[in-house]
């Protein structure tokens, strides 16, 4: 999958925007839409219209892919209660409608076929959280007001929650199956599996995990056993669609040395498993300088690397400039990135990115002699 990367700029920015496989399925780049949770279902996890309106959106974008938001797989492991869902039947179809509106969106234009994934999630402990006026701080959201009592492996910030047991692992991997099958009915081309952030399954993979029963918590190869065997599970559903992994450092709930160290190990894991990605997002540290960040995302990508070297890697986190993706692709970092907040705020970056370089316009004809205020594109 690493290809040799030129040191030419000119090429080397077509290299990354340039097509990319990932299982069987091509991409048209090697920029991504990252996860961002807009938090905005109605009902029971249901997509709303302004769901529909923010997804399309980019399908004219020119990316490589657009991968929803972490789509919790049960109503229990929710963060809030306007989380998006995909665990029944009404909830499939109306994504399915998002997703074939955009797929058609982008067969109409008939330039980039940007593909569309999901990301699954489950929040274990962080869940029944108060709708966030800014993220992070959440609020927890108690019983008597709308909440519920989740479920965890560890308590957290002292909340009352339930112990995930044998039964209750045997029942989260079967949502995350059906989740994942219901993704590929509803036609996603992509699907991620969050074990980032804090949530279930970063939860597993804590070292703060002492106590998780029966062989699931106290060393990594206890901890790392359940989400691997979700993981497999997964795998084994969807065997053609791509799959990968979200793991993150800097989310503070251990040591980010530890976390680096963790990073690898799940890496060797899912690469044995089968995994077509791993995505590596930074939060960054408080105090942390944008150099720190840098050397220690490097670094981080570099240990994964180390143990996985065919597993392309999916960098998050501060990839918002065309500057700072170009020093990590050419390093050979990093295959793939995904952008979150500039790409909320522009989805048409891509294209901007094309024009600085001299690359034709790929976007919409009608949007093309606006663009900028200039004419100056090359032939598309
Ligand atoms: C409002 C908001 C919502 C987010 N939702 C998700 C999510 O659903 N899943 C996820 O893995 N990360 C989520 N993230 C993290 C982003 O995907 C991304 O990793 C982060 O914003 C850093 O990348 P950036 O610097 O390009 O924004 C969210 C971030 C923000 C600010």
């Amino acid at each position: 999958m690493i290809k040799e990367k030129q040191h030419n700029t000119d090429t080397l920015i077509g290299s990354l925007l340039s097509p990319t496989c990932l299982r069987n399925i091509e991409f048209p780049n090697r920029i991504f839409f990252s996860p961002m949770w807009l938090n905005s279902a109605e009902g029971d996890g249901m997509p709303t219209d302004f769901y529909r309106d923010h997804y399309w959106r980019y399908a004219y974008s020119g990316l490589g892919g657009v991968i929803l938001e972490g789509t919790v797989v049960s109503e229990i492991g929710r963060i809030t209660p306007r989380c998006l869902g995909l665990y029944n039947d009404a909830q499939e179809s109306a994504l399915g409608e998002i997703v074939s509106g955009f797929r058609a969106r982008v067969a109409a234009l008939g330039k980039v076929p940007t593909r569309i994934g999901i990301q699954l999630r489950h929040a274990g402990i962080k869940a029944s959280m108060d709708r966030p006026k800014q993220l992070p701080p959440t609020e927890i959201l108690l019983p008597e007001d709308g909440g519920w009592i989740p479920l965890g492996v560890f308590s957290y910030h002292d909340r009352e929650f339930r112990y995930i047991d044998a039964d209750g692992r045997k029942i989260i991997k079967e949502q995350f199956v059906e989740a994942a099958k219901r993704a590929a009915k509803a036609n996603f081309e992509l699907i991620e599996l969050h074990w980032a952030h804090g949530y279930l399954f970063h939860q597993y993979l804590s070292s703060e995990n002492i106590n998780a029963g029966e062989g699931h918590g106290g060393p990594l190869e206890n901890r790392i056993k359940f989400p691997l065997e979700v993981f497999a599970a997964v795998r084994k559903a969807v065997p053609d669609i791509p799959l990968g992994v979200r793991v993150s450092f800097g989310y503070k709930i251990i040591d980010v040395q530890k976390e680096i160290e963790i990073n690898r190990i799940v890496a060797g894991e899912i690469a044995r498993e089968g995994a077509d990605y791993i995505a590596i997002s930074d939060r960054g540290l408080p105090g942390d300088t944008v150099a720190e960040r840098r050397e220690m995302h490097s670094l981080a990508l570099e240990r994964i690397r180390s143990v996985a070297p065919s597993l392309p890697i999916m960098a998050v986190g501060g990839f918002g400039d065309l500057h700072t993706i170009s020093d990590f692709y050419s390093k050979g970092i990093s295959d793939m990135f995904a952008i979150g907040r500039t790409l909320l705020w522009n989805p048409m970056l891509i294209h901007e990115w094309r024009h600085q370089v001299g690359l034709p316009y790929l976007g919409p004809e009608v949007y093309k002699f606006s663009f900028k205020g200039t004419t100056n594109f090359g032939p598309s």
